[in-house]
């Protein structure tokens, strides 16, 4: 089997306000046409698979990877049941990839656990996400949640077990990050985050649009303190843990959620690393 990669990284929207966007107002008409070209970059790239880490699977000890080999169930969100109800879903998954994500990350020492568990109901953090990323939802897709024990540098290191979960397998996988940066949320869905808070978020889209994301992974601590990432900024973390560096970032759009700031942004090899 030939070694797998990572082709493409997504940091990727998921807001409620995005999920009908016939019903969506004009301030996030930008942040559906950033996701909407994601999901034509993706359908160009055409990966095996999607990972996808959302910060709205929260668990508190371990991390899980779902493992089912088909993700079928019916939607209510908890946090809004007015406005995310009833929304269902049918899409593969990767058991054999979930799999070795768990192994690698065992064997990194995290309590990292399969699940394939068929009345587990997928968060909305990733049913939105995929609404837009792979809306045939033909492409498997493996789902991880975040961890509130992991610490930042736990949640990069089980961007590596991804990583490398995905080269033992031979996949060409897109992984994702479903989160917003800024997160000090406010009642009012059409509100901004503050302006200290988007001049955090222009930084660090800043550092990944210019391919620095060493820089990037030692500042994510104190940008998350700063602008209250959402989740403490983990699932950005693993989606830089998984990247490693020679990656570059192309941003893509930026939208507001009830103070919140959510940037959509394509991650494509360097050109140096990839003729190398
Ligand atoms: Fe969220």
């Amino acid at each position: 089997m030939a070694k797998g990669e990572i082709i493409v990284g997504v940091c990727a929207a998921h807001s409620p306000r995005i999920a009908f966007p016939e019903k969506s107002g004009a301030v996030w008409q930008p942040l559906i046409a950033a996701m909407r070209r994601a999901a034509d970059t993706l359908a160009e790239r055409k990966p095996d698979v999607v990972v996808l880490v959302s910060a709205h699977w929260v668990t508190s000890f371990n991390i899980y990877v779902e493992a089912s080999p088909r993700h079928k169930g019916v939607l209510t969100a908890m946090e809004c049941p007015d406005l995310l109800r009833a929304i269902p879903y049918d899409f593969p998954g990767d058991p054999e990839l979930a799999n070795a994500i768990v192994e690698r990350g065992k064997a990194a020492g995290m309590p990292i656990i399969a699940t394939d568990e068929p009345s587990y109901v997928e968060d909305y953090g990733t049913i939105i996400c995929l609404q837009y990323l792979t809306p045939k939802w033909d492409v498997p897709v493996v789902s991880l949640p975040v961890c509130l024990m992991s610490t930042l540098e736990e949640s990069m290191q089980l961007g590596a077990a991804i990583r490398e979960g995905v080269e033992q397998t031979g996949r060409r996988a897109a992984v994702v990050s479903s989160a917003a940066f800024a997160h000090n949320l406010v009642r009012g869905p059409e509100r901004w985050p503050t302006p200290e808070e988007k001049a955090v978020d222009d930084h660090m889209i800043e550092l990944m649009t210019e391919g620095r994301l060493a820089t990037a992974r030692a500042l994510l601590p104190t940008f998350a303190h700063q602008a209250h990432y959402e989740m403490g900024g983990r699932t950005i973390a693993t989606l830089l843990g998984a990247l490693g560096d020679g990656w570059k970032g192309t941003f893509y759009g930026y939208g507001p959620s009830s103070g919140s700031g959510n940037p959509v942004i394509i991650f494509d090899r360097t050109k140096e690393l990839a003729h190398a």
